[in-house]
């Protein structure tokens, strides 16, 4: 179901003649005195002179901002590019994330183009690698429900990146894990792209264990008898009013020689009407969208399995229809969740926190060093941190590490407490919990309900855990900007690949 072509990333270290593509992409610097030329391949004498007009050129180095001219003898392409990477430090190096979206918006904008050549500064492997993902990030389309190419420009297929690193056996490596990152981002887009009349609990099943094919991870799927039968109260419940049935999926990697264990549970819920407690019509479409966190989880597993890292990873994929039919739960209605727990289901339309909470359970069975979840919780994560930032809530020492991931990772989180009196407000008249609290605050509110599903580990202290709330950023209804295109964003992903690797770079 995800078919995602994926761009070539290749390195070159001089010579741009001698290896010819359809655009060379320099990079331009907003500087306290007006746009500045970063470091290129061009002639001394070249980039003197295109340094001095870039003013009248009307090149100020904003990002996202793309100025196409002639190409010069000397690079061996048909046009140069001049691409903004905005603010640049007065000393010191761009940051990685800089690298990543100018690159990135360079080769968005560039679709219709075979190859191109980003000639960015790149003074480390990291550098490159910055650059590298954002190519293969920009090189994105979705196009597989439209009936015809008309008009549709196909992304660039091939990234050269100029570079004096090129060539050495880090930066093989290092150009591989770009490559396997950006694709387990793209396929995570993909999936939320894809129409709920396509994606549903059912085919979401079918689409892990097709992506799953030739890695070395065990997928598990329970079906509705199943997930009945064993007592998964709270993806049945939510998945009561659909007529396509509920799933729960595992993916397992378990190497032999791992040395950390790290279970991902991620919300799946491939349409979110609100049930009963029915949404307004205005953007319901976007709710699509409601099972990015399955789909960052899932990819992020199979991320790890490509990389061969030795970490034991589960992913449990909480997939469900949040529709209002004949069979739905009500407001009132009192579910038994997975582990024995009771639930008063207050609003159908706090669904999200149902499904996870099985999850949640499931995953603690297993003992992992640490939960973290993902989920388009709360529309309260958009009103405390916008559109582009997640919210992360739990365990001081899972937040931290993923904070300190995210920005390695060149992602927007941010920590969020999870204040004690917000756990009385989920008390219920009838049941352990209602689904529902006190309405400010709402995404934490929502993590405070989550905690109360997170195991005990051996010792009998409650398993480190975190959650994630990434309403906002898993989807972008605004216009593209650096990497990032229309709908699924894929974010999450370079975090959750980014704490692995930190917690066995530390192990
Ligand atoms: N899927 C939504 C949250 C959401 C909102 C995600 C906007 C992305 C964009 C979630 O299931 C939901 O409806 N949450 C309710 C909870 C409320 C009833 C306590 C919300 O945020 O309004
Ligand atoms: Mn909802
Ligand atoms: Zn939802």
């Amino acid at each position: 179901m995800v078919k995602n072509t994926e761009v070539n990333l290749s390195t070159v270290a001089r010579d741009l003649k001698k290896n010819p593509s359809d655009a060379v992409v320099i990079g331009v610097g907003q500087g306290t005195d007006g746009p500045v030329l970063l470091d290129n391949p061009l002639t001394a004498k070249s980039a003197e002179a295109l340094g001095d007009s870039l003013k009248a050129l009307g090149v100020t180095g904003a990002a996202d901002q793309l100025v196409r001219l002639p190409g010069l003898p000397e690079t061996g392409a048909g046009i140069l590019v001049l691409a903004g990477v905005g603010k640049v430090p007065a000393t010191g190096p761009l940051t990685g994330e800089s690298l990543r979206r100018a690159a990135g918006s360079a080769v968005r904008q560039l679709a219709g183009l075979a190859t191109v050549t980003l000639a960015f500064p790149t003074a480390t492997v990291q550098d490159v690698t910055a650059v590298a993902e954002g190519a293969a990030l920009g090189a994105y389309s979705f196009t597989e429900f439209r009936s015809s190419s008309d008009g549709l420009k196909d992304p660039v297929r091939n990234a050269v990146i100029f570079t004096e690193l090129a060539g050495t056996p880090e930066l093989e490596a290092a150009l591989k894990r770009a490559g396997l990152v950006a694709k387990a981002v793209n396929a995570t887009r993909s999936l939320v792209n894809t129409p709920p009349s396509h994606l549903y609990p059912e085919s979401f099943a079918e689409a892990a264990k097709d992506l799953a094919k030739g890695l070395p991870v065990k997928v598990t799927v329970w079906d509705e008898k199943r997930l009945e039968k064993e007592g998964f109260g709270g993806i049945m419940g939510v998945g009561k009013g659909s007529t396509r049935q509920p799933r729960l999926v595992k993916v397992e990697y378990s190497p032999a020689k791992a040395t950390a264990k790290v279970a991902l549970v991620g919300k799946g819920i491939t349409f979110d009407t609100g049930g009963i407690s029915l949404k307004p019509a205005l953007n319901m479409g976007d709710m699509k969208s409601d099972m990015a966190g399955a789909a960052v989880v899932l990819n992020t597993v199979l991320a790890l399995a490509g990389l061969g890292l030795p970490v034991k990873a589960t992913a449990w994929l909480c997939i469900a229809e949040n529709m209002p039919g004949g069979g739905a739960s009500r407001p009132a209605d009192v579910l038994t969740m997975f582990g024995g727990k009771t639930v008063e289901v207050l609003n159908t339309d706090a669904e999200g926190r149902l499904v996870m909470a099985d999850g949640i359970v499931a995953a603690s069975r297993e003992y992992p060093d640490a939960i973290i979840d993902v989920a388009t919780l709360t529309g309260a994560q958009l009103i405390a941190l916008g559109n582009r930032t997640a919210g992360v809530m739990g365990s001081d020492s899972v937040t931290g590490a993923l904070k300190a991931a995210a920005d390695r990772a060149g992602e927007l989180v941010w920590p969020m407490p999870l204040p004690e009196e917000l756990r009385p407000t989920l008390d219920s008249q009838v049941a352990d919990l209602a689904n529902i609290g006190e309405r400010h605050g709402g995404m934490m509110t929502a993590a405070v309900f989550l905690r109360e599903f997170v195991g005990k580990d051996k010792a009998g202290e409650q398993i480190p855990w975190a959650h994630i709330d990434i309403a906002g950023p898993s989807f972008n209804n605004g216009s593209p900007y650096g990497y990032t295109h229309k709908q699924g964003t894929g974010c999450t992903v370079r975090t959750l690949v980014a704490y692995v690797e930190d917690i066995l770079a530390a192990a």
